[in-house]
């Protein structure tokens, strides 16, 4: 077996990357640590704003990042709708700039429903809107809106495609909802998330999106008949290409910001580069193991443990501060880049990111982290 100094710390990167394509920072950077390339999130931005027929049909999710400085590069770059997860993530794409933000999540709680009404009328330039996939959800926001009027909050009923989370199915019950919502003047269209549609075999995802676009189709029509706006927010990066514009307004992919590992592995017809990874040093070494500091603190902790990352090696364990790799090839002090197969969970659990800019040069740039 090889002795290693342990004294003899090698520089970050003297050894081949197993990722060549990725830019690590070559100064000292405590690790663990989240890295976004600026240049690679414009080149994500530039693929999915044609794949969907423009960048003004994207209303792209900005709990991947939930960085303020990114919602503004977006709207530099022309994108005008976000979508939001939570309160916080809603007044942060207020305060950076966006022009339409819909806040997709359903609920029924009244203190995070206040809060969100408040950020709207402290923005009453900006048009919001909020996800309604029941009457308990209706009277909340309607009473809330008697208690404090907003004139630029209006209602979108959520539709369920299958996925099993949220939304109300598609049929009479719909129409009921956005009804008895129109009636109140709240009403303005409907939102429809097909995240169970996944997979690497494209023309298969394909037969399922365009079964679900036709089922939408025909609940918009009789939506028109009665007389219902029919405006639609639908798609996610598995499927915004394929819904045509006729039937989605708009198109809100999130996670291509980023991409992941799952990308790289499902979408490559889609031409996404990885724009962020987490950066970890290894700390210890012994024959066929390296161990390094980021363990399940420190990176997509939603995703089963063997399948958290891509990196240069298969994943063993992992611990809070630890992951142990197999591998041979890399020595004590040197520095790699994870890429999360989940990126919007790494992201989270930084409220700092270090950003290779598009000039070349590093900064430390602020992010929600895991706040709400
Ligand atoms: C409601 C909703 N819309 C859009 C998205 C973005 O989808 P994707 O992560 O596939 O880009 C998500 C992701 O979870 C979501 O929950």
């Amino acid at each position: 077996m090889e002795i290693r100094d342990p004294l003899q710390t090698p520089p970050p990167c003297s050894r081949a990357q197993y990722r060549d394509d990725l830019a690590l920072p070559s100064f000292p950077i405590e690790t663990p640590c989240f890295v976004i390339l600026e240049t690679a999130v414009l080149h994500n931005l530039e693929k999915t704003a044609k794949a969907a027929g423009g960048i003004r049909r994207l209303m792209p999710h900005i709990k991947t990042h939930r960085a303020q400085w990114l919602v503004e590069l977006l709207v530099r770059e022309g994108v005008t709708a976000f979508k939001a997860a939570t309160p916080a993530e809603m007044q942060m794409a207020a305060a950076g700039g966006a022009q339409h933000l819909v806040w997709a999540y359903p609920t029924v709680n009244t203190a995070a429903i206040s809060r969100v009404a408040d950020i709207a009328r402290r923005h009453p330039n900006v048009q919001f809107e909020a996800l309604v996939d029941a009457k308990r959800g209706f009277r909340a926001w309607r009473d809330e809106l008697e208690r404090q009027p907003a004139s630029n909050i209006k209602l979108r009923v959520d539709l369920d495609p299958g996925l099993g989370r949220t939304g109300v199915p598609l049929n009479h019950e719909a129409l009921e909802l956005a009804h008895a919502m129109m009636v109140e003047g709240l009403f303005s269209g409907w939102h429809c998330y097909d995240g169970h549609i996944k997979g690497a075999n494209r023309p298969e995802r394909v037969k399922d999106i365009e079964r679900l676009i036709e089922e939408v189709r025909s609940l918009l029509s009789q939506a028109r008949r009665k007389g219902l706006p029919a405006g639609l927010i639908a798609g996610g990066s598995y499927s915004f290409d394929v819904w045509p514009a006729d039937v989605a307004q708009w198109v809100a992919p999130g996670s291509w910001t980023y991409s992941s590992a799952q990308h790289q592995a499902d979408l490559s017809n889609l031409g996404w580069r990885v724009g962020a990874y987490v950066l970890a040093t290894v700390l210890s070494t012994r024959q066929g193991t390296a161990t390094l500091d980021a363990g399940t603190k420190a990176i997509s902790p939603d995703i089963p443990l063997k399948e958290r990352f891509q990196g240069p090696g298969p994943i063993r364990m992992m611990k809070e501060e630890h992951v142990v790799i197999e591998t041979d090839e890399l020595d004590i002090g040197q520095q790699v880049a994870l890429v999360p197969r989940h990126t919007c969970t790494a992201a989270y659990l930084y409220n700092r990111a270090l950003v290779q800019c598009v000039d070349g040069s590093w900064e430390f740039r602020g992010q929600l982290g895991a706040e709400r």
